[in-house]
């Protein structure tokens, strides 16, 4: 039998207590006129007097109304609505010290546009699901530094100058097919993330928690950070292209954590998302009108949009007239997912649309989403081979239609993991060893390496 305060407990949720959250600090004046600072080393903050100079809160958001009319569809958020903390996180997001500044976000729209002309490549590297555990300043250096070597290898393979763009410091939300999944005999809430729930195994960890969106922001400026500090190292190394990074990117997913951190530019009037150099919009979040695209639509940030194989090429040109409305080189990056099968049959015709409709966008091939398979044990994994299909397809469509291929998105791991097939990792029966992504299995540095070697 159960009581009826029991038999009603379903349709609302309880949320362990937590104390309350204490006043958002109050801003101190501002000097005028400072517009690139860059922070203290272990933290990646932006001192804050020139931080208010340059960058302040925004009027109210365009695409709220868009946003409500979307709530029948699957927005891929989390369902935190009701968390009494909701409200005061977003707060304390709005009133954050922003982690890019302008002049940073312009420096990568510039180098971008160098790729959309022909002249450089991209490498968007990292990994799926950033973890929380690893945003130590060691293990954002060692992470940066795999990146980077993966960009110098692809640049003397190439010839041509990378910009090398991180999957890192805010790649911390996960779109999931199903709310739910099954770990051991449970059906559990599908862990969507470090930013939004926690992926050990309980129900309770389970729980979508609007206090992660803090943490996930400190851990986004500690990795930031060094970010910031690797690009002033490659900057003073003699013979090195400016502005080729390493900059930060990930997935503008989660509406309550992006939105807050949308601010004004008043020496430009311009609209920054604070949050990345690069913000992208994913496969399950990027149909023309959806509220991720008209966010991304809002800012002046370069930003990218994932294509899957089911992608029309009249929904492409609507999303480049929403995202790149001046046609302006460097603005807009597609990043195609299609699938090794896929790829040579969906691609042409969007190319085709785009080129007529002169967009001068930079083509990107993600070789990982579409070629993911599970493995005989269960586990999600990928064949190398099937990566180097793809990439091979993409190159030769868009030099077909004498568009440059403007490089590769990949899931890269620092370390010697064993997610994929191909290279030293022989068999599924080794993925066992080192398994240890978060969401999607993640090449390691070896594999990439291989795979940069067929793409140069
Ligand atoms: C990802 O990049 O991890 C991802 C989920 O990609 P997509 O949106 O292309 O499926
Ligand atoms: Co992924």
């Amino acid at each position: 039998m159960t009581s009826p305060a029991e038999s009603s407990a379903p349709t609302t949720t309880r949320y362990p207590s937590r104390p309350e959250p204490g006043p958002a600090p109050r801003p101190r004046p501002g000097r005028t006129g400072v517009t690139a600072p860059s922070g203290p080393a272990e933290t990646g903050e932006i001192e804050v007097d020139a931080y208010l100079a340059d960058v302040r809160p925004a009027a109210p958001h365009p695409y709220a109304a868009e946003r409500a009319r979307h709530t029948v569809r699957d927005t891929q958020q989390p369902p935190w609505q009701d968390h009494p903390a909701l409200g005061p996180v977003k707060d304390r997001l709005a009133a954050s010290v922003p982690l890019v500044t302008s002049e940073e976000v312009r420096e990568l729209r510039g180098a971008l546009a160098a790729v959309a002309r022909g002249r450089a490549t991209v490498l968007q590297a990292g990994d799926c699901a950033e973890s929380l555990y690893e945003c130590t300043p060691a293990h954002a250096r060692q992470r940066a530094d795999t990146l980077d070597r993966l960009g110098d290898h692809l640049q003397r393979g190439s010839g041509r100058t990378v910009v090398r763009i991180g999957r890192m410091a805010g790649q911390f939300a996960k779109p999931r097919s199903r709310p739910t999944e099954r770990v051991g005999g449970l059906e559990l809430p599908a862990f969507r993330g470090h930013l939004v729930n926690s992926e050990a195994p309980t129900e309770d960890a389970r729980r979508a928690d609007p206090y992660r969106m803090l943490q996930a922001r400190l851990a986004a400026a500690t990795v930031g950070g060094v970010l910031r500090e690797a690009r002033a190292a490659r900057a003073a190394r003699p013979g090195t292209a400016a502005h080729t990074g390493p900059w930060t990117s990930h997935e503008a997913l989660v509406l309550d954590y992006e939105t807050p951190l949308v601010r004004t530019d008043p020496s430009t009037g311009g609209r920054l998302l604070t949050s990345t150099h690069f913000p992208w919009v994913g496969e399950r979040t990027r149909q023309p009108g959806s509220p991720n695209v008209a966010l991304l639509a809002d800012i002046d940030n370069p930003v990218g949009c994932k294509i899957g194989p089911g992608t029309t090429p009249d929904e492409v040109l609507q999303l480049c007239q929403t995202l790149d409305p001046e046609r302006t080189p460097g603005r807009l990056t597609l990043i195609v997912r299609m699938g090794r099968t896929r790829i040579s049959e969906a691609l042409p015709p969007i190319v085709a649309t785009v080129r007529r409709a002169g967009h001068p966008v930079v083509w990107l091939c993600d070789p990982m989403h579409g070629n993911t398979t599970t493995a005989g044990d269960g586990r999600k994994t990928r064949y190398l081979a099937d990566l180097i299909a793809e990439a091979a397809a993409f190159r030769s469509v868009l030099e077909r239609q004498g568009q440059h291929p403007g490089g590769v998105h990949l899931e890269v791991a620092a370390g010697e993991v064993t997610e994929c097939v191909g290279g030293p990792i022989h068999s599924e029966d080794q993925l066992g060893h080192r398994y240890t992504t978060l969401c999607d299995p993640r090449l390691n540095p070896e594999q990439a390496e291989r795979f940069l070697n067929t793409w140069a």
